[in-house]
């Protein structure tokens, strides 16, 4: 788990700012659901062979014996909330989204936290191709307005509960017949979950799932369909995409389309090779919830990942308003006077600097010339008792003296907001 310090919020910030203007444009509310949830939440819907659940959820019993987790992502809750406050009876889908932190025990490395933040967009009610795609398009905007360019969708479809059953027996008999390639690991996800097998990162996994039997040559027809569809959307759109057959994704309740989204440009090394998005569509997870049948689509973005790509390729957040009028003062009743101007300032929507612990104009004037603004304001005793305040212009040193009343008036004049 890390602090983000000051000098890296820009690049959060630009994150999420983008993230609510693309989102809010394609129709998506915001929702913030609490960070503890019942465990039980997660072991039915992440899935509980899942490595998340398995692994990496922070899990603990309450004081009032509560089996409660620290949420690994965000989907089973924002279900969860969808179910619970009756939203199947708003128009469909109900889009929403979500930004906030994720907690997954896992071994630290780069671009991998057991803290992390991500933007999360779910759009629950509609079984239509087009919504994959939209949300697809809906990742691609924000990550290009953020400045990333070359980045490439991996897309397959892994069928539904008509079509899976048959795949996943090709896939046990597969694997059973090459165990002894696969690592321990595998050995025994085999058992449980062979699709699990499929996403196992450990190399030798990876080179006997190179020759596995794919889904996409097994899908029923209207999986089939449907994919073939995303597809059309996506080129449509003229969304670069790789159709990876062995993509299956590391959560239980996906369904048909599943992607994620890479850039290999500018990425650390240690980077290039971790999605930066991943997401795919659910259409069972809510009624397995407890719901009425509902199917959906959605997915989420690693804030982390995103920023520290930014920072790579020395793409800059946005620069932060910087104040342009510092505010001095010397002595008490200056002092106490200083609080009330300053609001009166921000009302105006004018930045002002100030260092209200200091007393000394030394050191004010110092500091003002190092934020670099173009005006002082310098209060002392006497301006305090009359009701007046000095104007320094920065660059020249000349000198006015104002009412204290007008002062906000005169700045909004000189300075530009
Ligand atoms: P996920 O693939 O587990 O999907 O996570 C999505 C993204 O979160 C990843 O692509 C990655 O960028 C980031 N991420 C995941 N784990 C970490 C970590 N430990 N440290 C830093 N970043 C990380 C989900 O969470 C699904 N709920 C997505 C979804 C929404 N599917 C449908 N709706």
């Amino acid at each position: 788990m890390h602090d983000i310090l000051p000098e890296d919020q820009p690049y959060y910030e630009r994150v999420y700012e983008v993230v609510d203007q693309v989102a809010k444009f394609y129709g998506f509310s915001r929702i913030t659901t609490p960070v503890l949830e019942l465990s039980e939440l997660f072991e039915k819907g992440t899935g509980s062979s899942t490595d998340i659940v398995e692994k990496q959820m922070y899990s603990f019993k309450s004081k009032g014996g509560d089996s409660l987790a620290l949420r690994p992502e965000f989907t089973p809750g924002i279900v969860r909330s969808y179910i619970q406050h009756g939203m199947i009876n708003l128009p469909q889908p109900v889009k929403l989204f979500s930004v906030g932190p994720l907690f997954r025990y896992e071994h630290p490395q780069a671009g991998r936290y057991r803290q992390f933040h991500q933007f999360d967009l779910e759009a629950i009610g509609d079984s239509s191709p087009a919504i994959d795609a939209e949300l697809i398009q809906i990742f691609y905007s924000i990550l290009s307005d953020l400045g990333f360019r070359h980045l490439i969708c991996e897309v397959n479809s892994i069928g539904d509960s008509k079509c899976r059953p048959y795949y996943k027996k090709l896939l046990s008999s597969f694997f059973r017949s090459r165990q002894h390639a696969l690592c321990a690991d595998c050995r025994r996800r085999m058992k449980v979950n062979p699709l699990r097998v499929l996403d196992c990162k450990e190399e030798k996994c990876q080179r006997v799932r190179s020759q596995a039997p794919q889904f996409v040559d097994h899908l029923c027809d209207e999986c089939k369909k449907h994919f073939r569809s995303v597809l059309e959307f996506l080129d449509e759109a003229d969304i670069p995409y790789h159709l990876d057959p062995h993509l299956v994704r590391g959560l239980d309740y996906y369904t048909k389309t599943v992607f994620e989204i890479y850039s290999d440009q500018h990425s650390p090394d240690a980077l290039r090779q971790s999605a930066i998005v991943g997401g795919g569509r659910y259409d069972a997870l809510v009624k397995l919830l407890g719901g009425k049948e509902a199917p959906a689509s959605g997915g989420a973005g690693g804030v982390e990942r995103i920023v520290s790509a930014m920072k790579e390729s020395g793409r800059s957040p946005l620069k932060a308003r910087e104040p342009k009028v510092y505010l001095a003062q010397l002595g008490d009743l200056p002092k106490r006077k200083s609080l009330k101007l300053l609001e009166e300032f921000r009302g105006a929507g004018i930045l002002v600097a100030e260092s209200l612990g200091r007393d000394s104009l030394k050191v004010q004037l110092a500091r003002a010339d190092k934020v670099g603004v173009e005006y002082t304001l310098i209060l002392g005793q006497k301006e305090a008792l009359e009701g007046s305040i000095v104007i320094r212009k920065m660059d020249t040193g000349k000198q006015e003296m104002v009412k204290m009343d007008n002062v906000v008036r005169e700045m909004k004049k000189r300075v530009k907001r």
